[in-house]
């Protein structure tokens, strides 16, 4: 066989054979006869893919808006009226601390500062997920030394459902039970430093009629640090289809997409409160202000979110309580029995 007279085939032979041929097309012919085709179906498929994708991505992302300029706000909403605090009966709240199995030293931290203050008026639980093998001894530990935890029955999560468990858990045991009436539920995070008898003289001077309080982010929603419901918005989460058919998504703007979709929004009594909660200003989120600006002094403020660290805890402690406060024991953390390994 003669190899030199043999020759590659360059290009223009496929292009020629492909527009020229009229006998039984190749799979080479048809490959290039559809080449152009196929990229455009291609193309259009990618697009729709990504406006797919990007819808997803949109409904699931928290609606932020326009953020709410704390100075404004203050200048609007404060000070508040609370001539007639004392001849109203105290609030009574059920609140839910959502945690994780793996932040028992939270936990301990948070029974040593703002829970020595709880006001009588007010009930409150850690809420868990089931927790993982691992952390099963320390969580039972702790439960049996302050029977402060309630374990959902679900796997830990934060934004695919856990809210929607806890809001039907505290529905059916304490919104449902006449012999524990309350007029609010609060769903707190484990990353804020709250001042509990500020949050309930907050709450007791406005109506528990579909009321909804907390941080307003973007003029939609209640911010996930710390948010009140009074029970009737409860019973309706607890109840109506729509937020058990979309439990997921960002745990605090779903909850607001809920009443959206439901029908409910302009019926529900937004409270907003972003002049007395802010982010910790070493978190340098838009929401952090630096300390000493809330109007009247810090004693005002009800609490401070994105507070990571344990010292930085403290620090919001000294800085909310003035001369109120009082430093916990510095062996706060060997307060339960830690098992090795943690
Ligand atoms: C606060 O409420 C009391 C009692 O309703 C009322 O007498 C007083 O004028 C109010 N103060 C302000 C600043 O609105
Ligand atoms: C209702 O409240 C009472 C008193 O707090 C409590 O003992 C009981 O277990 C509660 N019922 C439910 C279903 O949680
Ligand atoms: C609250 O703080 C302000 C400013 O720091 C101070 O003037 C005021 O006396 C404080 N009030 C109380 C009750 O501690």
């Amino acid at each position: 066989m003669d190899w030199k007279s043999l020759r590659l085939p360059r290009y223009s032979d496929y292009i020629y054979t492909s527009l020229s041929s009229t006998s039984r097309p190749t799979l080479k012919t048809l490959l290039l006869r559809y080449k152009f085709p196929a990229i455009l179906i291609a193309t259009v498929c990618l697009c729709l893919l990504t406006k797919l994708l990007f819808y997803v991505m949109m409904i699931n992302s928290p609606n932020l808006g326009q953020p709410v300029a704390w100075e404004e706000h203050c200048a609007r909403h404060r000070p508040k009226n609370y001539t007639l605090i004392n001849s109203l009966e105290p609030t009574k709240i059920f609140m839910g601390i959502l945690t994780k199995d793996d932040t028992v030293e939270r936990r301990s931290l948070i029974r040593k500062t703002y829970l020595r203050n709880k006001p009588p008026s007010m009930t409150f639980k850690f809420i868990l997920g089931r927790p993982r093998k691992q952390y099963r001894t320390i969580v039972e530990t702790e439960q049996a030394l302050y029977d402060d935890i309630v374990v959902l029955d679900i796997a830990e999560n934060m934004n695919y459902g856990k809210t929607f468990a806890y809001l039907q858990w505290v529905n059916e045991h304490y919104v449902q039970n006449t012999s524990s009436p309350i007029d609010y539920v609060i769903k707190a995070d484990d990353d804020a430093y709250i001042v509990l008898e500020r949050l309930e003289e907050a709450l007791r001077v406005i109506e528990p009629d579909h009321a909804y309080w907390g941080y307003l982010v973007g003029n939609t929603f209640m911010g996930g640090e710390c948010y009140a419901l009074s029970t009737d918005l409860v019973s309706w989460i607890a109840t109506n289809p729509i937020p058990s058919r979309y439990r997921s998504g960002h745990e605090d703007s779903q909850l607001q997409k809920w009443f959206r979709w439901g029908g409910i929004d302009s019926s529900v009594s937004y409270h907003p409160e972003n002049c007395l909660i802010y982010d910790d200003p070493e978190s340098g989120t838009i929401y952090s202000r630096k300390f000493g600006l809330t109007p009247g002094g810090e004693n005002q403020t009800i609490l401070i979110h994105k507070v990571r660290a344990a010292e930085r805890f403290l620090e919001a402690g000294r800085v909310l309580l003035g001369s109120q406060w009082q430093e916990p024991r510095l062996d706060v953390m060997s307060d339960i029995v830690t098992p090795t390994g943690l």
